[in-house]
């Protein structure tokens, strides 16, 4: 269980989030969208630890996340891919995925090739001359060392081809569905967003406008204007 209470956040003397609330069960699939400094980005950094809210708290599987150091938060099970591409540049696929598993059960790495052939294929190739699709792809795989419960992602298919968008999209199902781990997307792409997730989530100048399910944010255009 993921449950956001009456969150309240900001910068200095900005209020960014403003009473925001949400809750999903375990292994859940939510999108969240929201027009440019809507706090899409400020909402995940509270969940993970990285923003202290002001009021409210966030409690994943029974601790409050907002409280608790980012390291915390990963040994908690929690796993936040920030926008670009979060890779060790001159590092190999299988370097990049060790260190990102250092605390972890290297042997995972195994797994995580079978969920993503094509860094086996890879693992030896240095992570800045694979393309932006590919270190995308990397950039979850390293998340993934760390087991998470939840899966973060803050806009992951900014600066990708549209044909690879829909590749990572599929990508986050199948490691929903294999592993069970809760996924959160913030996206720009909403049609990508909305074939992948269950429920979805705006947001407008900090507050929850909107919240339901992908169908019923597909069918009822009047929405889109949020974002
Ligand atoms: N570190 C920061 N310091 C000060 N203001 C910030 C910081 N990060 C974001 N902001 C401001 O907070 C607002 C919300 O930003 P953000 O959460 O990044 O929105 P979104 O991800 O929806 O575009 C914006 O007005 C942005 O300028
Ligand atoms: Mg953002």
């Amino acid at each position: 269980m993921l449950k956001v209470q009456n969150l309240t956040a900001g910068y200095g003397a900005l209020t960014v989030l403003n009473d925001v609330s949400l809750s999903l069960p375990t292994g859940a699939r939510l999108g969240i969208f929201g027009h440019n400094g809507a706090g899409k980005t400020t909402l995940l950094r509270c969940i993970v630890g990285a923003v202290r809210p002001r009021q409210g708290k966030v409690d994943v599987e029974g601790a409050d996340t907002s409280a608790a150091t980012v390291a915390e938060n990963v040994r908690h099970g929690i796993a936040f891919v920030p926008q670009g591409h979060n890779v060790f540049p001159n590092l190999t696929v299988e370097q990049n995925l060790r260190i990102a598993g250092l605390l972890f059960d290297p042997s995972f790495v195994t797994q995580v090739y079978e969920l993503f052939p094509v860094l086996a294929e890879r693992r030896q190739q240095r992570a800045c001359s694979m393309s932006g699709g590919e270190q995308q792809m990397l950039a979850l795989g390293m998340a993934l060392m760390t087991k998470p419960k939840w899966l973060l992602l803050d806009e992951p298919s900014t600066g990708l081809a549209p044909v690879i968008v829909g590749n990572v999209m599929r990508r986050l199902v199948e490691v929903n569905n294999r592993m069970g781990v809760g996924l959160i997307v913030v996206e720009q792409n909403v049609p990508a967003t909305l074939k992948v997730v269950e429920q979805t989530l705006i947001l407008r100048s900090g507050k929850v406008v909107f919240q339901g399910s992908a169908t019923e944010l597909s069918g009822n255009t009047d929405l889109w204007k949020w974002f």
